[in-house]
């Protein structure tokens, strides 16, 4: 939630920083887009800029002539509103009483309202209603008292309570951006004659992948030619942790598609593919695989999409390990940490590798003993960083909002995990287990002619769909998890209520809404006798009540009857189902919020890393 980027440079190399943070900025806005706002020092005068508002980053570049200006170090921010709705006051960078300090935040400063009320009785004036404020005016006053201004931005990092990524920049030392890190996650990116400092990877790539995640407690401040990390009031040795991302330019970009969101549905096949071959060259999944199997208790986390990849692990280690998985959500850990102790396994997964729920179970239970294992698509992100093992997905950067392809390469690698578990307790034998690595090698083709194969229907489907205001989607075993995420998908980028349930459940209160024409989806996890045998029960309840039936399955499928729309995305079987079944409804859930006229990529209301409870 809220991105930022500060960039300071040599005026000689980089004479003008504006077009960069412009750029970083857009890259950030997947964060969170209520607001946007920029802050510099003025090439020539030294003076402050600050220009921002309520709205889309374009919105405030266009609207204020943004890149008419010139700056040589400067702050950006993309907001999403926790304190304070979102309007011009409220948008960051905020000021002190002078205009002569510029702050941008991500997080929540819990102590702002006392530390707010101390600074107005010494006569500091607040025109917004953020807890971010009360670091601008901090430091002023600090600096008013005489401290030179490390030591007064130090002495800020050490009253404020909370979580936050913060970037400070004023007047006096024009070549000098003040940072500090808790909880959100902050990167500083490591150029030739300038430095920046950003929430996340993708605003970097077009100047350096050369880059430094920082830790929580760490703080300090980049200039053109140098970085510097303190904690605790000690220096920090940072090279040796300098990582080179390997992520390229055009893979944060949209390459030709209006939106990133179908770019990242249609890069599947791809992404899938490299994540399996990335799995097997790194031994990550096997090395996964003997810690968990040396557990006597294994729990999996996550929050939203990452969660329903969750479930399926627990489903595949059951199926294929015989080894009872815990699933529960990352923001309910506080039940399931009291289960946990040393010998307990939690596979905690999280794209971002920062979602906050996720990282406080992870460390709620690495407290009682327990080891983690992270399954996460971001390298030296914080939830990876605090773990025993990392598996890592190989998606590249997802900017969309919704999940697509980082959900079926938090599968693939969760599964051969699952794999990789069953081989190590005795339950598959070793051909077995390989022949299952095997199967996996066609995820990404499954995922190509899932959506090759389904698009037509679901053009069709599309036209009904967006006359209705709910659906269902229902599946069983496997056909479960994938129906969770499915319903995730469409409501969240088209706003049409979406509920899924087992199929089974569907009788014990659901059908009560069903009525005519109520569209039901359900979600074959395989095309078996006994599968079929018992979702074409679930379908004719459905049909009796005359829903708008709608099955995605394998070709097997086609003998059920009552159905009324069939999306056939080829052959598959329990292992292989979330590759044929998820992309077309990812599409699905694409098409249905542009025909709505919804943005798909930036989504009312959301923000692609949540990073406050
Ligand atoms: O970065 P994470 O995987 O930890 O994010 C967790 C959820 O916020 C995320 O999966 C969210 O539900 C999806 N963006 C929805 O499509």
């Amino acid at each position: 939630m809220c991105g930022i980027v500060g960039v300071v440079a040599d005026p000689d190399l980089v004479p003008n920083v504006v077009g960069m943070l412009v750029e970083g900025l857009r890259r950030l806005e997947y964060r969170g887009y209520d607001s946007a706002g920029f802050a510099f020092i003025e090439c020539g005068t030294g003076r402050l800029i600050v220009l921002k508002d309520r709205g889309r980053i374009d919105d405030v570049v266009k609207g204020y002539g943004v890149l008419r200006y010139c700056g040589v170090s400067g702050l950006a921010h993309t907001r999403w509103a926790t304190h304070g709705k979102p309007s011009r006051e409220n948008a960051h960078p905020h000021t002190d009483c002078g205009g002569r300090v510029a702050v941008v935040h991500n997080g929540i400063i819990r102590n702002y309202a006392e530390l707010r009320d101390l600074l107005e009785s010494r006569g500091h004036k607040f025109v917004s209603e953020t807890d971010t404020e009360v670091v601008a005016h901090l430091f002023e006053e600090f600096l008013s008292r005489g401290l030179e201004p490390f030591e007064a931005f130090r002495r800020v990092v050490s009253l404020i309570e909370g979580a936050y990524a913060i970037a400070l920049l004023h007047v006096g030392e024009p070549n000098r951006i003040y940072f500090a890190r808790n909880v959100s996650p902050l990167v500083i990116g490591l150029g030739e004659g300038f430095n920046m400092v950003s929430s996340d990877i993708p605003s970097m790539l077009p100047y350096t992948r050369r880059v430094v995640a920082l830790r929580d407690g760490e703080y300090g401040f980049i200039e053109p030619y140098r970085v510097y990390i303190e904690k605790d009031g000690e220096a920090v040795e940072w090279r040796r942790r300098v990582t080179t991302v390997t992520w390229s330019v055009e893979s944060a970009e949209k390459g030709g598609y209006p939106h990133f969101m179908l770019k990242e549905i249609m890069e599947q096949p791809r992404v899938l593919y490299e994540t399996y071959e990335g799995l097997l060259s790194s031994g990550e999944a096997i090395d996964a695989a003997k810690l968990i199997a040396e557990a006597d208790l294994v729990f999996v986390t996550g929050a939203g999409t990452s969660f329903h990849a969750g479930l399926l692990f627990a489903y595949y280690s059951a199926l294929l390990a015989s080894t009872p998985v815990i699933p529960f959500i990352s923001s309910e850990y506080g039940i399931y940490e009291r289960l946990a102790r040393p010998g307990s396994v939690l596979v905690a997964v999280s794209q971002s590798g920062e979602t906050i729920d996720t990282l406080k179970a992870l460390r709620a239970f690495k407290s009682r003993g327990a080891r983690v294992v992270a399954v996460s698509n971001v390298v030296a992100s914080t939830i990876p960083r605090e773990s025993d093992r990392v598996v890592y997905t190989r998606a590249g950067p997802e900017i969309g909002v919704a999940a697509t392809k980082t959900f079926l390469t938090q599968v693939l690698a969760l599964t051969m995990i699952s794999v990789e578990l069953g081989r190590v307790r005795g339950v598959l034998g070793d051909s077995e287990a390989s022949g299952l690595v095997a199967a996996l090698r066609s995820a990404g083709d499954l995922a190509g002619r899932s959506l090759q194969l389904g698009v037509r229907e679901v053009d069709r489907l599309v036209e009904t769909l967006k006359t209705r205001n709910s659906m269902y989607v229902l599946g069983r075993d496997i056909g479960v998890a994938l129906a969770y995420e499915a319903a995730l998908k469409i409501k969240e980028v088209s706003y049409l209520h979406a509920e899924a349930y087992p199929a089974g459940e569907s009788k014990h209160g659901p059908i009560a809404l069903v009525e005519k024409g109520f569209p039901v989806f359900f979600l074959l996890g395989s095309g078996s006798e006994e599968h079929l045998d018992k979702v074409q029960g679930n379908v004719l309840e459905m049909k009796a009540r005359d829903a708008l039936t709608i099955v995605v399955g394998p070709p097997a499928a086609s003998r059920l009857k009552g159905v009324d729309v069939f999306i056939n995305v080829g052959e598959y079987d329990e292992v292989t189902a979330p590759y044929a079944v998820m992309p077309v409804i990812q599409l699905l859930a694409y098409k249905l919020a542009v025909s709505l006229g919804r943005d798909p990529d930036k989504p009312r209301n959301l923000a692609k890393t949540v990073t406050v409870e």
